[in-house]
């Protein structure tokens, strides 16, 4: 399959949300995103523009205190924020398998917490803080299908 990986950069918040509404848009129902980065790398940011591709109107937040947060858009989103986590078998408690495997698209912040029970079939972000205003965002597509991740920033394919 063409269309596996690219390495962005993006200047400002608008520009992260950009790349994460091209990708919203070519989503479908069983859709997996895994975002890995620092603090304040952006993470909620590429989800508020995910949301927005998939068409839900209403602000999406960082409300870590609540590990999972259900929206509607075109089609269901399940956004996970497992900042708090400290053990896989929380994760498994959350009954993570009930949102994978439904009719929704899951995206998930602190995704590294779950590794171990990533599936096959997933996109993988990772943001990393240049300085201030500037991130890298690599982009892995493992969906098995082409999905453009088309904004407005630097760009380069990663094969
Ligand atoms: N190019 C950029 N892309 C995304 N966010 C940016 C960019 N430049 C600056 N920012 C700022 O960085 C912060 C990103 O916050 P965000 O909540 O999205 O990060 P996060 O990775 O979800 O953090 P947390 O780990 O606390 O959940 C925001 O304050 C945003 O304005
Ligand atoms: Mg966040």
């Amino acid at each position: 399959m063409k269309n596996r990986g690219w390495v962005k950069f993006t200047k400002s918040e608008e520009e992260t949300r950009k790349i994460g509404r091209a990708i919203g848009k070519g989503l479908l129902p069983g859709d997996i995103i895994c975002l890995v980065g620092e603090l304040g790398s952006g993470k909620t940011t590429i989800t508020q523009g995910i949301a927005q591709g998939l068409g839900v109107r209403g602000s999406v937040s960082s409300a870590t205190f609540k590990l999972i947060n259900e929206y509607k858009g075109r089609i269901p989103v399940y956004h996970f924020d497992l900042f708090r986590l400290d053990k896989l078998s929380e994760v498994e408690e959350l009954g993570y398998r009930e949102y994978f495997y439904n009719q929704g698209v899951t995206i998930i912040e602190w995704a590294e917490k779950m590794r171990p029970l990533w599936p096959e079939k997933r996109m993988e972000i990772e943001l990393k803080i240049i300085s201030e205003n500037n991130r890298e965002i690599k982009i892995t597509n493992l969906i098995g299908r082409e999905i453009n991740v088309n904004g407005n920033s630097g760009n380069r394919d990663i094969n």
